[in-house]
């Protein structure tokens, strides 16, 4: 008989559908993603083709229309990282404040469904914001709908991503169990970025075209499972004068290997980093152009960017180069996904 899980999920603020990507792998069923930029959506339907999605501001969504349209059988988890901006000095939460509305959707929706779980994802400093009274505020208005919650910042290189990509996770369970957290899998074993992305040219690669090189290491022929060949490699071409200032900077290293006269040229200390080629790479951005591949000399391709989030090459970003990189960048790691996903099965 079929071990199929047939959990229902739910993914608010889904963007392109990392996260529900990771979950899809630990069995659950992605029924809907709703999110109000529809280039995420695009790329998350061509990738999730069994999920329904819906483009809308979320502040503005009617859960009742939601549950009648898409979701008549109700739903076992909800999943997503509503911005948390509206919490007062005091960690105290205004529901008149309008910046408040997004992580209040999250809320109302949970409230709605009564699904078994939710999972909300945001950044590590949430956790610490005002001395931890922020935290507290969510923790007790989810108890207050029946939720027991748990929480943890958890780094996604401890779990066999590439990326030193720390997100903050709260874990709420109907009724009384707290979710036991996975434990780390990669601590002293952490897939480093040439294991990550070394297969992949210093050129452009035609959509579609074969792999120019042999996978170099079980993290590469694991991405590759199921790929027709390489997609989203297209490389920036930058102006002479970048290429030549970030031919100064060895692996690894950043702007403190320039030249005094060239150390102040960009105006943030993180650029002209090159990422280490033995270590996990930095937090994958939204496409800033600060970061560069640790040999060639040039930033990393969104496909390059990708396999640091842990997308599988068979995922493949729609839209415009820029808009791909910003949805990569988005994204929660697939595979940090896939063993929250694994643990919560546990408890569900
Ligand atoms: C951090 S990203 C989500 C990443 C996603 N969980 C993943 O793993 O790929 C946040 C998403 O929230 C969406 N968003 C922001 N404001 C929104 C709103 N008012 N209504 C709906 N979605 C919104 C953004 O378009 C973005 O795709």
């Amino acid at each position: 008989m079929s071990e199929r899980c047939v959990l229902k999920v739910l993914d608010l603020f889904c963007g392109c559908g990392g996260l529900s990507l990771g979950l899809e792998q630990a069995g659950f069923d992605i029924e809907l993603g709703i999110d109000i930029w529809q280039d995420a959506l695009t790329t998350f339907k061509a990738n999730h083709i069994d999920s329904e999605t819906h483009c809308q501001d979320l502040s503005e969504v009617n859960f009742d229309e939601v549950s009648n349209r898409y979701l008549p059988t109700g739903v076992d988890l909800i999943v997503g990282g509503p911005p948390c901006q509206g919490f007062s000095i005091s960690g105290k939460r205004d529901p008149d404040d309008p910046r408040n509305k997004l992580y209040t959707a999250f809320l109302k929706a949970v409230d709605h469904f009564k699904p078994k779980a939710f999972i909300m994802e945001n950044v590590p400093n949430l956790a610490s914001m005002n001395q931890g009274k922020i935290r507290d505020t969510i923790v007790k208005e989810f108890e207050s709908i029946g939720y027991t919650v748990s929480h943890r910042n958890l780094l996604a290189s401890d779990f066999g991503v590439p990326q030193n990509r720390r997100r903050f996770i709260m874990v709420g369970l109907l009724g009384g169990d707290q979710f036991d957290f996975p434990s780390p899998t990669h601590m002293k074993n952490k897939i480093s970025c040439e294991q990550a992305i070394s297969d992949l040219v210093e050129s452009s690669i035609m959509d579609g075209a074969k792999y120019p090189l042999e996978s170099q290491s079980l993290y590469q022929a694991e991405m590759r499972v199921g790929s027709s060949g390489v997609f989203n490699h297209e490389t920036t071409k930058h102006t002479e004068k970048t290429v030549s200032i970030i031919s100064l900077v060895p692996d690894g290293g950043n702007y403190k290997a320039l030249p005094d006269s060239l150390k102040g040229i960009r105006n943030v200390n993180i650029a002209w980093t090159r990422y280490n080629s033995q270590k996990p790479s930095l937090t994958i951005d939204t496409g800033h152009r600060h970061h560069f591949h640790y040999k060639f000399n040039r930033v990393p391709t969104v496909r390059e960017s990708a396999r640091l989030q842990s997308f599988p090459d068979k995922f493949v970003f729609l839209c415009s180069k820029t808009s791909q990189y910003k949805q990569v960048g988005n994204a929660v790691p697939p595979i940090l996904g896939r063993v929250l996903g694994e643990q919560l099965k546990k408890h569900l």
